[in-house]
């Protein structure tokens, strides 16, 4: 059996905690092979709640969960981390301005930033889940010096994961025969969900497809507005489906996209596709060997290239203002 991996999860006790916490325990996130040392990183207010999680997580037995950590220390959380989930965030109240948002998440990921670089394993990858994401990311990663910028990613498998839900309903298709789907820019309603690539069993997903104004009215709207309109329905953001693209993408940076694939990732630009060096925005990525990167050379149609160019103008705008505010 191999050393427990330390996977630390901040905002454990919130709902998309909830959801990962077991999952991560149970072995989903790093594999069979690998026992997992869990650390929940939680705010004072909700540390007994983080607790109570876990006790369940205890009463389930399982059998790779090596022990749990509990603390509100950031420096405690992220010593000798290999695996960071940083899902904590601060939500966007209502009459809250862009720029106060954005100071309040700076307060969380700057510290974050200089705690993962304090003393986390060398090996360590960070995935940000709490909004805004990719600037979160960002955030964090500049004030982590020591750590390379490719080990910052931001999630936009959620959003990719809708995207092929939706092509499987409007073919038929099933998941595993979709390929090379991919979602661009920033995990905000500006994103490009892009099927220019894309295949089913082999055959363009655009010919299957064989509507145009589908891509553009429908799937790309609903893939880029389907938070809202699960907010909608259940009352409550999405939960579960974010743990499972969490569990997702951390599993796939880890064991490698299939073979002729990739997937969706935030991950810093190199400059590639006309994305501004440093960036953290979703590309159409593949992993192995442990890493994740950008797939290259792939033909941006006229209408491809202005729905990434608005999405990365919001991704700068945010860096923007974070440089603005004295954040990075
Ligand atoms: P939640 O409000 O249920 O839980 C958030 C938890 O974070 C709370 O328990 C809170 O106490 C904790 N927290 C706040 N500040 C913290 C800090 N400084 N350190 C540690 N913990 C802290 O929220 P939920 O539903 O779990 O969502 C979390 C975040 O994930 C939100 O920002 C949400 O917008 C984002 N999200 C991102 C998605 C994506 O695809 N990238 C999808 C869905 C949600």
């Amino acid at each position: 059996v191999s050393t427990p991996a330390v996977v630390t999860v901040t905002g454990a006790a919130g709902q998309i905690g909830y959801a990962l916490a077991f999952r991560i325990a149970s072995g989903q996130l790093l594999g069979p092979d690998t026992p997992v040392r869990l650390r929940m990183l939680e705010i004072p207010p909700a540390v007994k709640a983080a607790e109570g999680v876990a006790m369940e997580l205890d009463d389930c037995a399982f059998p790779l969960l090596d022990g749990i950590d509990i603390t509100d220390d950031a420096k405690a959380a992220f010593d000798g981390v290999n695996v960071a989930l940083l899902v904590g965030a601060r939500p966007r109240t209502k009459g809250m301005e862009r720029g106060d948002l954005l100071s309040a998440n700076g307060g969380i990921f700057g510290p974050q930033g200089e705690a993962i670089n304090a003393g986390a394993a060398s090996d360590v990858r960070v995935l940000v889940v709490g909004n805004p994401a990719n600037t979160n990311a960002y955030i964090a990663s500049s004030h982590a010096p020591d750590v390379p910028a490719d080990r910052f990613t931001a999630m936009t498998r959620l959003d990719h994961n809708r995207a092929l839900a939706q092509l499987r309903h409007r073919t038929g298709a099933a998941i595993d025969d979709i390929a090379r789907l991919a979602i661009w820019g920033n995990h905000s309603a500006t994103q490009y969900p892009d099927l220019t690539h894309a295949t089913i069993g082999g055959r363009p997903a655009l010919e299957v497809v064989g509507d145009d104004a589908w891509v553009r009215d429908t799937f790309i709207p609903t893939v880029a507005k389907r938070g809202a309109a699960i907010i909608e329905a259940r009352g409550a953001s999405s939960a579960a489906s974010a743990a499972n693209a969490a569990i997702d993408h951390v599993h796939t940076w880890v064991h490698g996209t299939p073979s002729g694939d990739w997937t969706s990732a935030g991950v810093v630009s190199d400059g590639s596709y006309g994305v501004p060096e440093g960036l953290i925005s979703s590309f159409p990525v593949t992993a192995a060997g442990g890493a994740y990167t950008i797939v290259p050379d792939l033909d941006v149609d006229a209408f491809s290239r202005e729905r990434i160019d608005a999405s990365v103008a919001e991704l700068v705008e945010e860096r923007e203002a974070v440089r603005a505010l004295g954040l990075v």
